[in-house]
Protein backbone atom coordinates (compact mmCIF):
# COMPACT_ATOMS: atom_id res chain seq x y z
CA UNK A 1 0.00 0.00 0.00
CA UNK A 2 1.02 3.07 -0.73
CA UNK A 3 -0.37 7.04 -0.14
CA UNK A 4 -0.68 9.92 -2.25
CA UNK A 5 1.69 12.53 -1.87
CA UNK A 6 -0.25 15.24 0.18
CA UNK A 7 -2.31 12.10 2.11
CA UNK A 8 -1.31 10.11 5.22
CA UNK A 9 -2.74 6.69 5.88
CA UNK A 10 -6.23 6.70 7.36
CA UNK A 11 -7.10 5.92 10.76
CA UNK A 12 -8.98 2.78 9.41
CA UNK A 13 -6.78 1.81 7.60
CA UNK A 14 -3.43 1.81 10.08
CA UNK A 15 -6.46 -0.13 11.99
CA UNK A 16 -7.04 -2.36 9.05
CA UNK A 17 -2.85 -3.17 9.01
CA UNK A 18 -3.11 -3.77 13.17
CA UNK A 19 -5.91 -6.08 12.54
CA UNK A 20 -3.94 -8.32 9.80
CA UNK A 21 -0.73 -8.18 12.76
CA UNK A 22 0.82 -6.04 11.06
CA UNK A 23 2.74 -3.59 13.60
CA UNK A 24 3.18 -0.64 11.47
CA UNK A 25 6.50 1.13 12.37
CA UNK A 26 7.10 4.69 10.49
CA UNK A 27 10.30 6.02 10.49
CA UNK A 28 11.29 9.57 9.21
CA UNK A 29 12.83 9.40 5.78
CA UNK A 30 13.53 12.39 4.06
CA UNK A 31 12.30 16.44 3.71
CA UNK A 32 10.08 15.77 0.79
CA UNK A 33 11.28 19.17 -0.72
CA UNK A 34 14.93 17.57 -0.84
CA UNK A 35 13.64 14.45 -2.72
CA UNK A 36 11.51 16.74 -4.75
CA UNK A 37 14.25 18.11 -5.39
CA UNK A 38 16.66 15.01 -5.93
CA UNK A 39 13.96 12.84 -7.86
CA UNK A 40 14.85 9.53 -6.34
CA UNK A 41 16.97 9.03 -3.49
CA UNK A 42 18.22 6.18 -1.36
CA UNK A 43 17.60 5.98 2.50
CA UNK A 44 18.63 3.55 5.01
CA UNK A 45 16.05 3.00 8.02
CA UNK A 46 15.48 -0.28 10.19
CA UNK A 47 18.65 -1.78 8.24
CA UNK A 48 16.64 -1.82 5.11
CA UNK A 49 17.92 0.28 1.70
CA UNK A 50 15.00 1.76 0.34
CA UNK A 51 14.87 3.78 -2.63
CA UNK A 52 12.23 7.03 -2.97
CA UNK A 53 11.03 8.14 -6.08
CA UNK A 54 8.65 10.78 -6.75
CA UNK A 55 6.37 9.91 -9.41
CA UNK A 56 2.98 11.81 -10.85
CA UNK A 57 1.17 9.43 -8.51
CA UNK A 58 3.01 10.54 -5.56
CA UNK A 59 5.98 9.53 -3.42
CA UNK A 60 7.32 5.88 -3.83
CA UNK A 61 9.32 3.97 -1.77
CA UNK A 62 10.77 0.27 -2.69
CA UNK A 63 13.37 -2.12 -1.31
CA UNK A 64 16.79 -0.66 -3.46
CA UNK A 65 17.93 -4.06 -4.04
CA UNK A 66 16.72 -5.91 -6.87
CA UNK A 67 15.80 -8.99 -6.05
CA UNK A 68 17.15 -10.19 -9.01
CA UNK A 69 20.69 -9.94 -8.52
CA UNK A 70 20.96 -7.35 -5.91
CA UNK A 71 22.09 -4.39 -7.82
CA UNK A 72 20.46 -0.95 -7.21
CA UNK A 73 16.99 -0.10 -8.38
CA UNK A 74 17.91 3.67 -7.44
CA UNK A 75 19.88 2.94 -11.30
CA UNK A 76 16.40 2.10 -12.68
CA UNK A 77 14.44 3.85 -14.93
CA UNK A 78 11.36 5.42 -14.12
CA UNK A 79 8.43 5.36 -17.00
CA UNK A 80 5.45 7.00 -16.27
CA UNK A 81 2.63 6.07 -17.43
CA UNK A 82 1.45 8.96 -20.57
CA UNK A 83 -1.69 11.09 -19.50
CA UNK A 84 -1.48 9.56 -15.94
CA UNK A 85 -2.68 10.91 -12.92
CA UNK A 86 -2.83 10.79 -9.11
CA UNK A 87 -3.30 6.61 -8.56
CA UNK A 88 -1.55 5.93 -11.51
CA UNK A 89 1.00 3.14 -11.65
CA UNK A 90 4.46 3.77 -13.05
CA UNK A 91 7.15 1.28 -14.01
CA UNK A 92 10.73 1.28 -12.71
CA UNK A 93 12.77 -0.72 -15.12
CA UNK A 94 16.03 -2.24 -13.57
CA UNK A 95 18.80 -1.71 -16.54
CA UNK A 96 21.21 -4.54 -15.39
CA UNK A 97 19.07 -7.55 -17.14
CA UNK A 98 15.59 -5.47 -17.73
CA UNK A 99 13.76 -6.60 -15.51
CA UNK A 100 10.00 -4.52 -14.76
CA UNK A 101 8.64 -3.50 -11.90
CA UNK A 102 5.11 -1.93 -10.86
CA UNK A 103 5.73 0.31 -8.70
CA UNK A 104 2.76 0.66 -7.08
CA UNK A 105 2.51 -2.81 -5.66
CA UNK A 106 6.57 -4.28 -6.53
CA UNK A 107 4.88 -7.03 -8.71
CA UNK A 108 7.02 -7.76 -11.76
CA UNK A 109 6.05 -6.52 -15.24
CA UNK A 110 8.81 -8.20 -17.05
CA UNK A 111 11.19 -10.83 -14.87
CA UNK A 112 11.00 -13.10 -11.73
CA UNK A 113 10.77 -12.28 -8.51
CA UNK A 114 8.53 -9.11 -7.09
CA UNK A 115 9.83 -6.40 -5.23
CA UNK A 116 8.96 -5.24 -1.99
CA UNK A 117 7.26 -1.44 -1.37
CA UNK A 118 6.88 0.00 1.51
CA UNK A 119 3.69 2.39 2.76
CA UNK A 120 4.14 5.69 2.22
CA UNK A 121 3.22 9.03 4.77
CA UNK A 122 4.07 12.73 4.56
CA UNK A 123 3.89 14.28 7.89
CA UNK A 124 4.82 18.06 8.31
CA UNK A 125 7.07 18.04 5.11
CA UNK A 126 8.77 15.38 6.13
CA UNK A 127 8.51 11.55 4.07
CA UNK A 128 7.52 8.77 6.39
CA UNK A 129 7.98 4.71 5.63
CA UNK A 130 6.66 2.16 7.25
CA UNK A 131 9.56 -0.53 7.55
CA UNK A 132 7.87 -3.16 9.35
CA UNK A 133 7.93 -6.68 8.67
CA UNK A 134 4.86 -8.41 7.63
CA UNK A 135 4.23 -11.29 10.20
CA UNK A 136 6.05 -14.52 9.43
CA UNK A 137 3.35 -16.12 8.31
CA UNK A 138 2.86 -13.54 5.30
CA UNK A 139 6.36 -13.42 4.50
CA UNK A 140 6.63 -17.05 4.36
CA UNK A 141 3.17 -17.63 1.96
CA UNK A 142 4.08 -14.92 -0.16
CA UNK A 143 7.53 -17.00 -0.44
CA UNK A 144 5.66 -19.98 -1.11
CA UNK A 145 3.42 -18.68 -3.57
CA UNK A 146 6.18 -17.24 -5.90
CA UNK A 147 7.88 -20.73 -5.22
CA UNK A 148 4.82 -22.00 -6.97
CA UNK A 149 4.50 -19.43 -9.52
CA UNK A 150 8.82 -20.26 -10.14
CA UNK A 151 7.58 -23.88 -11.20
CA UNK A 152 6.81 -22.55 -14.20
CA UNK A 153 10.50 -22.50 -15.36
CA UNK A 154 13.78 -24.14 -14.25
CA UNK A 155 15.24 -21.32 -12.16
CA UNK A 156 17.33 -22.61 -9.92
CA UNK A 157 18.83 -18.94 -8.91
CA UNK A 158 15.23 -18.09 -7.99
CA UNK A 159 14.18 -21.29 -6.65
CA UNK A 160 16.95 -20.40 -4.18
CA UNK A 161 16.17 -16.98 -3.31
CA UNK A 162 12.24 -17.67 -2.32
CA UNK A 163 13.79 -20.85 -0.60
CA UNK A 164 15.56 -18.35 1.08
CA UNK A 165 12.82 -15.92 1.53
CA UNK A 166 11.13 -18.82 3.41
CA UNK A 167 13.83 -19.56 6.04
CA UNK A 168 14.66 -15.96 6.50
CA UNK A 169 11.60 -14.94 7.54
CA UNK A 170 11.29 -18.11 10.32
CA UNK A 171 9.85 -20.75 8.18
CA UNK A 172 10.91 -24.18 7.71
CA UNK A 173 12.65 -25.47 4.81
CA UNK A 174 10.79 -28.98 4.94
CA UNK A 175 7.71 -27.12 4.17
CA UNK A 176 8.61 -26.07 1.05
CA UNK A 177 9.91 -29.26 0.16
CA UNK A 178 6.60 -30.79 1.03
CA UNK A 179 4.88 -28.40 -1.23
CA UNK A 180 6.67 -29.23 -3.93
CA UNK A 181 6.09 -32.86 -3.59
CA UNK A 182 2.01 -32.10 -3.20
CA UNK A 183 2.09 -29.80 -6.30
CA UNK A 184 3.77 -32.46 -8.25
CA UNK A 185 2.88 -35.99 -7.42
CA UNK A 186 0.34 -36.33 -9.97
CA UNK A 187 2.84 -34.84 -12.93
CA UNK A 188 4.96 -38.14 -12.72
CA UNK A 189 2.85 -40.39 -15.61
CA UNK A 190 5.42 -43.37 -14.21
CA UNK A 191 5.40 -41.93 -10.68
CA UNK A 192 8.03 -41.91 -8.19
CA UNK A 193 11.50 -41.08 -9.72
CA UNK A 194 15.06 -40.30 -8.19
CA UNK A 195 13.72 -36.66 -7.70
CA UNK A 196 11.37 -37.99 -4.84
CA UNK A 197 13.94 -40.85 -3.77
CA UNK A 198 16.81 -38.68 -3.65
CA UNK A 199 15.24 -36.12 -1.50
CA UNK A 200 15.57 -37.95 1.93
CA UNK A 201 19.27 -37.70 1.26
CA UNK A 202 19.53 -34.26 0.70
CA UNK A 203 17.63 -33.99 3.73
CA UNK A 204 19.68 -35.77 5.63
CA UNK A 205 22.65 -34.20 4.60
CA UNK A 206 21.46 -30.96 5.30
CA UNK A 207 20.07 -31.37 9.05
CA UNK A 208 24.19 -32.91 9.42
CA UNK A 209 25.49 -29.49 8.37
CA UNK A 210 25.70 -26.61 10.80
CA UNK A 211 26.43 -24.58 7.32
CA UNK A 212 23.41 -22.18 6.14
CA UNK A 213 24.83 -22.09 3.17
CA UNK A 214 24.99 -25.73 2.49
CA UNK A 215 21.96 -26.65 4.05
CA UNK A 216 19.97 -24.17 1.32
CA UNK A 217 21.98 -25.49 -1.18
CA UNK A 218 20.91 -29.31 -0.19
CA UNK A 219 16.93 -27.98 -0.13
CA UNK A 220 17.65 -26.53 -3.93
CA UNK A 221 18.60 -29.24 -5.02
CA UNK A 222 15.51 -31.63 -4.00
CA UNK A 223 13.42 -28.96 -4.63
CA UNK A 224 14.84 -27.64 -7.96
CA UNK A 225 14.86 -31.51 -8.88
CA UNK A 226 11.57 -32.31 -8.55
CA UNK A 227 10.69 -29.46 -10.66
CA UNK A 228 12.65 -30.10 -13.53
CA UNK A 229 11.51 -34.09 -13.40
CA UNK A 230 7.62 -32.04 -13.73
CA UNK A 231 8.47 -29.52 -15.83
CA UNK A 232 5.56 -28.58 -18.27
CA UNK A 233 4.54 -31.88 -17.70
CA UNK A 234 0.30 -32.51 -17.97
CA UNK A 235 -1.46 -33.81 -14.91
CA UNK A 236 -2.85 -37.61 -14.30
CA UNK A 237 -4.37 -37.82 -11.52
CA UNK A 238 -4.81 -40.96 -9.37
CA UNK A 239 -7.87 -42.46 -9.13
CA UNK A 240 -10.20 -41.65 -7.04
CA UNK A 241 -11.87 -43.80 -3.86
CA UNK A 242 -10.51 -45.83 -1.07
CA UNK A 243 -10.66 -49.57 -0.37
CA UNK A 244 -10.40 -51.41 3.36
CA UNK A 245 -6.64 -52.66 3.56
CA UNK A 246 -6.17 -56.00 2.67
CA UNK A 247 -1.78 -56.35 2.09
CA UNK A 248 -2.06 -59.54 0.12
CA UNK A 249 -4.37 -57.41 -2.27
CA UNK A 250 -2.94 -54.73 -2.94
CA UNK A 251 1.06 -57.03 -4.02
CA UNK A 252 -1.78 -58.51 -6.18
CA UNK A 253 -3.30 -55.73 -7.17
CA UNK A 254 0.77 -54.07 -8.00
CA UNK A 255 1.19 -58.20 -10.11
CA UNK A 256 -1.26 -57.35 -11.99
CA UNK A 257 -0.96 -53.86 -12.94
CA UNK A 258 -3.81 -52.53 -11.72
CA UNK A 259 -3.03 -48.89 -10.70
CA UNK A 260 -6.89 -48.17 -9.76
CA UNK A 261 -7.19 -51.04 -7.15
CA UNK A 262 -3.61 -50.75 -5.71
CA UNK A 263 -4.35 -46.85 -5.04
CA UNK A 264 -7.75 -47.34 -3.68
CA UNK A 265 -6.07 -50.39 -1.01
CA UNK A 266 -2.90 -48.02 -0.21
CA UNK A 267 -5.35 -44.90 0.77
CA UNK A 268 -7.29 -47.41 2.78
CA UNK A 269 -4.24 -48.28 4.69
CA UNK A 270 -2.87 -44.82 4.93
CA UNK A 271 -6.32 -43.81 6.56
CA UNK A 272 -6.27 -46.31 8.75
CA UNK A 273 -2.53 -46.56 10.02
CA UNK A 274 -0.48 -44.48 8.16
CA UNK A 275 2.62 -45.79 6.17
CA UNK A 276 3.36 -47.90 9.03
CA UNK A 277 0.33 -50.06 7.82
CA UNK A 278 1.34 -49.77 4.33
CA UNK A 279 5.20 -50.49 4.88
CA UNK A 280 5.18 -53.99 4.79
CA UNK A 281 3.22 -54.18 1.88
CA UNK A 282 4.97 -51.52 -0.38
CA UNK A 283 8.04 -53.76 0.71
CA UNK A 284 6.53 -57.41 -0.89
CA UNK A 285 5.53 -55.57 -4.02
CA UNK A 286 8.80 -54.11 -4.63
CA UNK A 287 10.70 -57.00 -4.31
CA UNK A 288 8.16 -59.12 -6.07
CA UNK A 289 10.66 -59.46 -9.00
CA UNK A 290 14.05 -58.42 -9.75
CA UNK A 291 12.47 -55.08 -11.14
CA UNK A 292 13.50 -51.83 -12.30
CA UNK A 293 16.71 -52.45 -12.05
CA UNK A 294 16.31 -52.39 -8.49
CA UNK A 295 14.94 -48.50 -8.39
CA UNK A 296 11.34 -50.12 -7.05
CA UNK A 297 13.05 -51.08 -3.92
CA UNK A 298 15.17 -48.39 -3.64
CA UNK A 299 12.18 -46.25 -3.95
CA UNK A 300 9.94 -47.78 -1.06
CA UNK A 301 12.65 -47.04 1.73
CA UNK A 302 13.35 -43.76 0.71
CA UNK A 303 9.96 -42.82 0.41
CA UNK A 304 9.78 -44.52 4.10
CA UNK A 305 12.41 -42.38 5.04
CA UNK A 306 11.31 -39.74 3.30
CA UNK A 307 8.21 -39.57 5.43
CA UNK A 308 10.13 -40.00 8.93
CA UNK A 309 12.09 -36.91 7.45
CA UNK A 310 9.75 -34.81 6.64
CA UNK A 311 7.42 -35.15 9.88
CA UNK A 312 4.53 -33.72 10.43
CA UNK A 313 5.10 -31.94 7.05
CA UNK A 314 5.10 -34.92 5.02
CA UNK A 315 2.41 -35.43 2.07
CA UNK A 316 1.99 -39.15 2.92
CA UNK A 317 -0.55 -39.94 0.38
CA UNK A 318 1.31 -37.35 -2.49
CA UNK A 319 4.23 -39.31 -1.60
CA UNK A 320 2.84 -43.09 -1.15
CA UNK A 321 0.73 -42.75 -4.73
CA UNK A 322 3.16 -41.60 -6.81
CA UNK A 323 5.16 -44.81 -5.59
CA UNK A 324 2.47 -47.28 -5.78
CA UNK A 325 2.26 -45.72 -9.58
CA UNK A 326 6.13 -46.42 -9.95
CA UNK A 327 5.35 -50.35 -8.56
CA UNK A 328 2.38 -50.73 -10.87
CA UNK A 329 4.54 -49.26 -14.29
CA UNK A 330 7.86 -50.97 -12.88
CA UNK A 331 9.98 -53.21 -15.39
CA UNK A 332 10.15 -57.18 -14.73
CA UNK A 333 13.56 -57.58 -15.43
CA UNK A 334 13.06 -61.30 -14.09
CA UNK A 335 10.92 -61.70 -17.27
CA UNK A 336 14.10 -61.59 -19.58
CA UNK A 337 16.28 -64.20 -20.57
CA UNK A 338 19.31 -62.82 -19.02
CA UNK A 339 17.83 -62.70 -15.40
CA UNK A 340 14.93 -65.70 -16.34
CA UNK A 341 17.59 -67.69 -13.59
CA UNK A 342 15.90 -65.89 -10.73
CA UNK A 343 12.52 -67.09 -10.04
CA UNK A 344 13.90 -70.85 -10.02
CA UNK A 345 16.89 -69.87 -7.52
CA UNK A 346 14.13 -68.00 -5.87
CA UNK A 347 12.31 -71.10 -5.29
CA UNK A 348 15.20 -73.20 -4.71
CA UNK A 349 15.99 -70.98 -1.61
CA UNK A 350 15.93 -73.11 1.54
CA UNK A 351 17.48 -70.80 3.92
CA UNK A 352 19.15 -74.12 4.72
CA UNK A 353 22.47 -73.97 2.32
CA UNK A 354 25.58 -74.53 3.57
CA UNK A 355 28.16 -72.88 1.34
CA UNK A 356 30.75 -70.96 2.85
CA UNK A 357 31.17 -68.14 0.22
CA UNK A 358 33.44 -65.29 -0.48
CA UNK A 359 33.60 -61.52 -2.46
CA UNK A 360 35.51 -63.59 -5.88
CA UNK A 361 32.57 -65.82 -5.88
CA UNK A 362 30.36 -63.42 -7.13
CA UNK A 363 32.91 -60.93 -8.47
CA UNK A 364 33.26 -62.12 -12.66
CA UNK A 365 29.99 -64.57 -12.92
CA UNK A 366 27.26 -65.27 -14.80
CA UNK A 367 24.09 -63.96 -12.94
CA UNK A 368 23.34 -67.83 -13.17
CA UNK A 369 26.13 -68.80 -11.11
CA UNK A 370 25.39 -65.82 -8.76
CA UNK A 371 22.53 -67.16 -8.14
CA UNK A 372 23.63 -70.34 -7.44
CA UNK A 373 26.29 -69.57 -5.20
CA UNK A 374 23.90 -67.50 -3.12
CA UNK A 375 21.02 -70.44 -2.96
CA UNK A 376 24.06 -72.68 -1.77
CA UNK A 377 24.85 -70.29 0.82
CA UNK A 378 21.22 -69.50 1.99
CA UNK A 379 21.61 -70.57 5.51
CA UNK A 380 24.28 -67.63 6.57
CA UNK A 381 22.74 -64.67 5.52
CA UNK A 382 25.05 -61.63 6.51
CA UNK A 383 28.49 -63.85 5.27
CA UNK A 384 26.29 -63.97 2.24
CA UNK A 385 25.60 -60.08 2.38
CA UNK A 386 29.15 -59.42 3.16
CA UNK A 387 30.42 -61.47 0.50
CA UNK A 388 27.96 -59.52 -1.98
CA UNK A 389 28.55 -56.34 -0.85
CA UNK A 390 31.71 -56.11 -1.07
CA UNK A 391 31.81 -57.91 -4.62
CA UNK A 392 29.78 -55.25 -5.71
CA UNK A 393 32.13 -52.66 -4.39
CA UNK A 394 34.84 -54.18 -6.23
CA UNK A 395 32.83 -54.42 -9.59
CA UNK A 396 32.31 -50.50 -9.34
CA UNK A 397 35.90 -49.56 -8.25
CA UNK A 398 36.87 -52.03 -11.96
CA UNK A 399 34.06 -50.81 -13.92
CA UNK A 400 35.26 -50.77 -17.17
CA UNK A 401 34.94 -47.05 -18.69
CA UNK A 402 35.04 -48.77 -22.13
CA UNK A 403 31.75 -49.44 -21.64
CA UNK A 404 30.33 -46.58 -20.26
CA UNK A 405 31.97 -43.82 -22.94
CA UNK A 406 32.57 -45.88 -26.06
CA UNK A 407 29.88 -45.05 -29.34
CA UNK A 408 29.65 -47.99 -31.28
CA UNK A 409 28.14 -51.18 -29.08
CA UNK A 410 25.02 -52.73 -28.52
CA UNK A 411 22.55 -51.05 -26.56
CA UNK A 412 22.99 -53.90 -23.70
CA UNK A 413 26.48 -52.91 -23.64
CA UNK A 414 25.52 -49.72 -22.39
CA UNK A 415 26.61 -49.86 -18.87
CA UNK A 416 28.23 -47.04 -17.11
CA UNK A 417 29.02 -45.89 -13.62
CA UNK A 418 25.20 -45.69 -12.29
CA UNK A 419 24.44 -49.29 -13.36
CA UNK A 420 26.74 -50.29 -10.64
CA UNK A 421 26.36 -47.81 -7.63
CA UNK A 422 22.80 -49.30 -8.10
CA UNK A 423 23.84 -52.55 -6.36
CA UNK A 424 24.83 -50.58 -3.49
CA UNK A 425 22.66 -48.61 -3.03
CA UNK A 426 20.15 -51.19 -3.41
CA UNK A 427 22.29 -53.30 -0.93
CA UNK A 428 21.59 -50.45 1.52
CA UNK A 429 17.77 -50.05 1.30
CA UNK A 430 17.34 -54.20 0.97
CA UNK A 431 19.29 -54.70 4.37
CA UNK A 432 17.10 -51.50 5.70
CA UNK A 433 13.67 -53.59 4.49
CA UNK A 434 14.94 -56.99 5.22
CA UNK A 435 15.84 -55.42 8.70
CA UNK A 436 12.56 -54.70 9.61
CA UNK A 437 10.89 -57.90 7.70
CA UNK A 438 13.08 -60.42 8.09
CA UNK A 439 11.29 -62.85 5.09
CA UNK A 440 12.54 -60.60 2.39
CA UNK A 441 16.35 -61.40 2.73
CA UNK A 442 15.66 -64.15 0.29
CA UNK A 443 14.57 -61.38 -2.49
CA UNK A 444 16.99 -59.12 -1.08
CA UNK A 445 20.21 -60.90 -1.59
CA UNK A 446 18.97 -62.87 -4.74
CA UNK A 447 18.29 -59.61 -6.23
CA UNK A 448 21.56 -58.08 -5.39
CA UNK A 449 23.05 -61.18 -6.61
CA UNK A 450 21.05 -60.32 -10.15
CA UNK A 451 23.18 -57.03 -10.16
CA UNK A 452 26.52 -58.44 -9.71
CA UNK A 453 25.56 -61.44 -12.48
CA UNK A 454 25.24 -58.75 -15.02
CA UNK A 455 27.73 -56.23 -14.53
CA UNK A 456 30.62 -58.92 -13.49
CA UNK A 457 30.87 -59.09 -17.73
CA UNK A 458 31.40 -55.13 -18.17
CA UNK A 459 34.76 -54.65 -15.54
CA UNK A 460 38.24 -54.63 -16.35
CA UNK A 461 40.02 -56.70 -13.58
CA UNK A 462 43.20 -55.39 -14.75
CA UNK A 463 41.77 -52.13 -13.96
CA UNK A 464 44.81 -50.32 -11.24
CA UNK A 465 41.79 -49.78 -8.74
CA UNK A 466 44.10 -49.07 -5.79
CA UNK A 467 44.39 -45.47 -7.13
CA UNK A 468 41.20 -45.09 -5.40
CA UNK A 469 42.12 -46.34 -1.80
CA UNK A 470 40.92 -44.42 1.14
CA UNK A 471 43.40 -44.14 4.25
CA UNK A 472 40.90 -42.58 6.55
CA UNK A 473 37.42 -43.58 5.97
CA UNK A 474 36.24 -41.23 8.50
CA UNK A 475 37.84 -38.13 7.67
CA UNK A 476 37.04 -39.04 3.38
CA UNK A 477 33.24 -39.64 4.15
CA UNK A 478 32.52 -36.21 6.25
CA UNK A 479 34.36 -34.49 3.61
CA UNK A 480 32.27 -36.29 1.10
CA UNK A 481 28.97 -35.53 2.97
CA UNK A 482 30.42 -31.70 2.87
CA UNK A 483 31.25 -31.06 -0.50
CA UNK A 484 28.24 -33.17 -2.74
CA UNK A 485 26.39 -30.05 -2.52
CA UNK A 486 29.32 -28.31 -4.64
CA UNK A 487 29.76 -30.90 -7.25
CA UNK A 488 29.99 -28.27 -10.33
CA UNK A 489 27.43 -31.11 -12.17
CA UNK A 490 24.69 -30.09 -14.18
CA UNK A 491 22.16 -32.52 -14.16
CA UNK A 492 19.87 -33.49 -11.09
CA UNK A 493 20.07 -36.45 -11.86
CA UNK A 494 23.73 -36.68 -11.26
CA UNK A 495 24.25 -34.77 -8.09
CA UNK A 496 20.87 -37.29 -6.57
CA UNK A 497 23.07 -40.16 -7.32
CA UNK A 498 25.96 -38.12 -6.08
CA UNK A 499 23.62 -37.75 -2.49
CA UNK A 500 22.63 -41.09 -2.58
CA UNK A 501 25.61 -43.00 -2.88
CA UNK A 502 27.26 -40.90 0.22
CA UNK A 503 24.59 -41.51 2.42
CA UNK A 504 24.35 -45.09 1.26
CA UNK A 505 27.47 -45.94 2.04
CA UNK A 506 28.02 -43.95 5.56
CA UNK A 507 25.13 -45.91 6.81
CA UNK A 508 26.64 -49.07 5.48
CA UNK A 509 29.94 -47.94 7.05
CA UNK A 510 28.17 -46.71 10.32
CA UNK A 511 26.27 -50.01 10.56
CA UNK A 512 29.54 -52.26 10.42
CA UNK A 513 32.31 -49.95 10.60
CA UNK A 514 34.72 -52.97 11.12
CA UNK A 515 33.59 -54.93 8.12
CA UNK A 516 35.66 -56.81 5.89
CA UNK A 517 33.96 -54.69 2.96
CA UNK A 518 34.70 -51.51 4.55
CA UNK A 519 38.10 -50.43 2.26
CA UNK A 520 36.56 -51.45 -1.00
CA UNK A 521 33.18 -49.56 -0.32
CA UNK A 522 34.57 -46.69 0.75
CA UNK A 523 37.32 -47.05 -2.57
CA UNK A 524 34.27 -47.16 -4.57
CA UNK A 525 32.19 -44.27 -3.22
CA UNK A 526 36.12 -41.99 -4.29
CA UNK A 527 35.85 -43.18 -7.87
CA UNK A 528 32.14 -42.57 -8.45
CA UNK A 529 32.51 -39.35 -7.04
CA UNK A 530 36.02 -38.42 -8.00
CA UNK A 531 36.50 -39.91 -11.97
CA UNK A 532 34.83 -37.27 -14.26
CA UNK A 533 32.10 -39.39 -16.05
CA UNK A 534 30.59 -38.45 -19.63
CA UNK A 535 27.18 -38.52 -19.81
CA UNK A 536 24.78 -37.65 -23.25
CA UNK A 537 26.46 -39.52 -26.18
CA UNK A 538 24.67 -38.86 -29.11
CA UNK A 539 26.94 -40.30 -31.19
CA UNK A 540 26.00 -43.60 -29.53
CA UNK A 541 22.32 -42.35 -29.68
CA UNK A 542 22.89 -41.88 -33.32
CA UNK A 543 24.74 -45.05 -34.04
CA UNK A 544 22.66 -47.28 -31.86
CA UNK A 545 19.25 -46.10 -33.53
CA UNK A 546 21.11 -46.70 -36.81
CA UNK A 547 21.24 -50.46 -36.19
CA UNK A 548 17.83 -51.00 -34.10
CA UNK A 549 15.97 -49.57 -37.00
CA UNK A 550 17.83 -51.46 -39.89
CA UNK A 551 14.77 -54.57 -40.58
CA UNK A 552 12.27 -52.67 -40.20
S1 LIG B 1 19.81 -7.20 -11.16
FE1 LIG B 1 18.01 -6.18 -11.66
S2 LIG B 1 17.29 -7.22 -13.38
FE2 LIG B 1 19.06 -8.30 -12.85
Amino acid sequence: MSVAITEAPSQDQLDRLRDQGDRPEWVGALPLAELEAKGRAVVKRAGKQVALFVTRAGVRAIANRCPHEGYPLSEGTLAEPSGAGTGDACTLTCNWHNWKFDLETGSVVGGGDAVRVFPVEIRDGMIRIDVADPPPHERIARALAALREGFQRPERDRMARDLARIEAAGGDLKVAVAAAVEWTSEHLEYGTSHAYAAMPDWLALADGTTDPVDRLACVVETVGHINDDTLRQPAWPYPPGTRAWDEDGFVAAVEAEDEHAAVQLVRGGLRRGGFATVGRGLCRAALMHYQDFGHSAIYVEKTREAVERLGEHAPVEALVLALVRSLVTARREDLIPEFKAYRPARDAWTGRGAAKTKPADFCRASVAKCLERAVAASGSIDRLYDALLEAASWQLVRADPLYATRARQTISQNVGRLDFSHAITFANAGRRMAGRYGELWPDVLLQLACFLGRNGGFVDPGYDGQQWRVDDVDGFLVDAAANVMDHGQAEYIVTAHFAKMVCAVREEVAAAPNAAWVPALVAALNRFLNEPFRRILTRRIAHQARETIKGE
